[in-house]
C-alpha cells in the first residue's frame, strides 16, 4: 500500500509510523510527506528515511478551495490507498474530505467525540475528567468528527497539567496511529457507505 502523511509540525506521529514500518510486518511504504510549512521538522524526519517530502504553503493561495485543490493534485499524483494526517494543522474543504473519503485518517489528542479542536488537554483538566487520551478516526466535513478507529486511553493524574498529559498523549498516539493504518493496510478496515468502521477481527 502506498500512504502519503500530512504534517505541520514535529512529525513525532510520523516517526513512529516510519519506525512502525521498517519492521516490514506491515504491507505499506510512505511514498511522500507534504507539510503546508517548509521548517516543519517532521520534513527533516522524512528526508532522514530518504522519503521525498514536498511543502506546499497555504499563503501562497488566495483561497483555502485553491490550496486544496493544489494539495489533492500534489496527493493524487502519488497514487496513495491512504491518506493520513499526522499533526496537519489546516481546515480541509468538504470537496477535499469527499475526494479521499473512506482513505483518509486523522489522529486527534482527545477521547472524541469530547474536545474537538484545540487545547484538549487544557479543557480535559478544567472539566475535571478523569479520563484521557487520543483518537484515530476517518476524517469527514465534520472536523473531528468523523467515524471513530480505535482510541488509547489514560488516567488524569491530580498532579496533571497540559504539558505533562501532552506528552503522555503523545506516547499513545505513537501506539495507535501505526496499528489503525497496519489494519487498514492489511484490508482489515474500511469504511461502509452509510459511515459504520468495519473491522475484521479475524487475524
Ligand atoms: C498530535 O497531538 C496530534 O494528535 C495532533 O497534532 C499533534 C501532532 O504531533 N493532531 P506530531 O507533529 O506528530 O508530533
Amino acid at each position: 500500500k502506498r500512504l502519503v502523511v500530512l504534517i505541520s509540525g514535529s512529525g513525532s506521529n510520523l516517526q513512529a509510523i516510519l519506525d512502525y514500518l521498517a519492521q516490514g510486518t506491515c504491507p505499506a511504504q510512505v511514498t511522500a510527506v507534504i507539510s503546508n510549512k517548509s521548517d516543519a521538522y517532521g520534513l527533516e524526519r522524512a528526508r532522514n528515511a530518504g522519503i521525498p517530502t514536498f511543502s506546499l504553503s497555504h499563503k501562497d493561495f488566495s483561497s483555502r478551495e485553491a490550496f486544496d485543490a493544489e494539495l489533492m493534485t500534489l496527493i493524487d499524483s502519488q497514487h496513495p490507498d491512504l491518506v493520513i494526517l499526522a499533526g496537519f494543522m489546516r481546515i480541509l474543504t468538504p470537496e477535499f474530505t469527499r475526494h479521499y473519503s473512506g482513505r483518509l485518517f486523522n489522529i486527534h489528542p482527545s477521547l472524541l467525540p469530547k474536545y474537538k479542536g484545540l487545547n484538549t488537554h487544557q479543557r480535559a483538566i478544567e472539566a475535571g475528567d478523569k479520563l484521557h487520551g487520543a483518537t484515530v478516526h476517518f476524517v469527514t466535513e465534520e472536523l473531528d468528527g468523523g467515524p471513530l478507529i480505535v482510541q488509547g486511553q489514560l488516567d488524569i493524574n491530580p498532579e496533571d497539567n497540559p504539558d505533562s498529559l501532552a506528552q503522555r498523549v503523545h506516547i499513545l498516539e505513537h501506539q495507535i496511529y501505526p496499528m489503525a493504518i497496519d489494519w487498514y493496510c492489511c484490508d482489515r478496515l474500511t469504511l461502509s457507505p452509510d459511515g459504520t468502521v468495519l473491522l475484521d477481527n479475524a487475524s
